[in-house]
């Protein structure tokens, strides 16, 4: 894909899942990457193949986006190293599924602030860049979770409609800068996702599950053409539509269903 070719790209949550299945495509596009998340090792283990089997540079700079400090200082490191970030891919996020009044407090603000705080910042701290060169990009992944209230997901399918919501308005707010802004909204998909949150993947992906790198092909696919809400399959873009009609308690009835305990 041409719009990755010679681009460097910011990837969080680079260490396992679709974040993985993003670098791999953007490297194969001829992108440079920076990779972020808290495992060096499997960073460490993923540049290293990113290497040797494409012709790119690869920087790993570990973060913990659960830290309030924690974007700022990755984007410290980033120009301490003289990076210049065409493309900022704001992957890294985890869910919980149970009662909310089982949730650890502690939990919810570490889901809020990697799900909805880090990824504002970094766009704040990257974008003025991209508008003053007049190109560059922000792919922020949301989820079908985000496209009504789920019981049982209730700050999970809260941050994600935030992400759906702000990627939307920043679209628009930029469209005539060169600037592409797209949110990328997958179903179930294939990946370490279920067992961070706890959730059992039999029930949440009664309707099959999606590999990484199918569902990273449409978010890819999505921000080049600066489509502003991308669906990772052509189902989801019914579900969405049909949010829209249909009463909220009805729409819900089903999310509440499926992640009930
Ligand atoms: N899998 C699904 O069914 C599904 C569906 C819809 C949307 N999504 C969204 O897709 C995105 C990627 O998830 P995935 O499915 O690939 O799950 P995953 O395999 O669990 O990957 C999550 C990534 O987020 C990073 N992350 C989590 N907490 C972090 C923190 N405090 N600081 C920095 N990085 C952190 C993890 O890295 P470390 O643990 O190494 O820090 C990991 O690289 C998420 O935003 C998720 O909400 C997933």
């Amino acid at each position: 894909m041409q719009y990755y070719h010679n681009k460097t790209i910011l990837v969080t949550g680079a260490s396992s899942g679709i974040g993985i299945a993003f670098c791999r495509q953007v490297a194969s596009y001829g992108a440079d990457l920076v990779i972020t998340a808290r495992r060096k090792d499997r960073l460490d283990a993923l540049a290293k193949e990113l290497r040797s089997q494409y012709d790119c540079e690869v920087s790993v700079i570990p973060a913990d986006l659960s830290d309030p400090d924690g974007p700022a200082s990755l984007i410290r490191e980033v120009e301490k190293k003289n990076h210049h970030i065409d493309v900022l891919v704001n992957n890294a996020g985890f869910g919980y599924n149970g009662a909310f009044i089982d949730g650890d407090f502690e939990m919810y603000q570490h889901m809020m602030q990697v799900n909805v705080h880090s990824l504002i910042l970094l766009t704040r701290l990257l974008v003025p860049g991209m508008v003053g060169r007049g190109q560059g990009g922000v792919l922020n992944v949301a989820s079908m979770a985000g496209f009504l209230p789920v019981p049982y997901f209730s700050v999970y399918s809260a941050t994600k409609q935030f992400v759906i919501n702000f990627s939307w308005s920043l679209w628009k707010e930029l469209e005539d800068t060169g600037v592409h802004i797209s949110s990328l909204c997958p179903g179930p998909v294939n990946t370490q996702f279920f067992d961070v949150a706890g959730a059992d993947i039999r029930k949440a992906a009664f309707r099959g599950l999606q590999s990484p790198e199918a569902v990273a092909l449409k978010g890819l696919t999505g921000l080049a053409e600066n489509i502003p809400m991308k669906f990772s399959r052509s189902l989801l873009r019914i579900s969405y539509l049909l949010s829209k009609w249909v009463p909220v308690r009805v729409g819900m009835l089903i999310g509440g269903m499926v992640m009930r305990k």
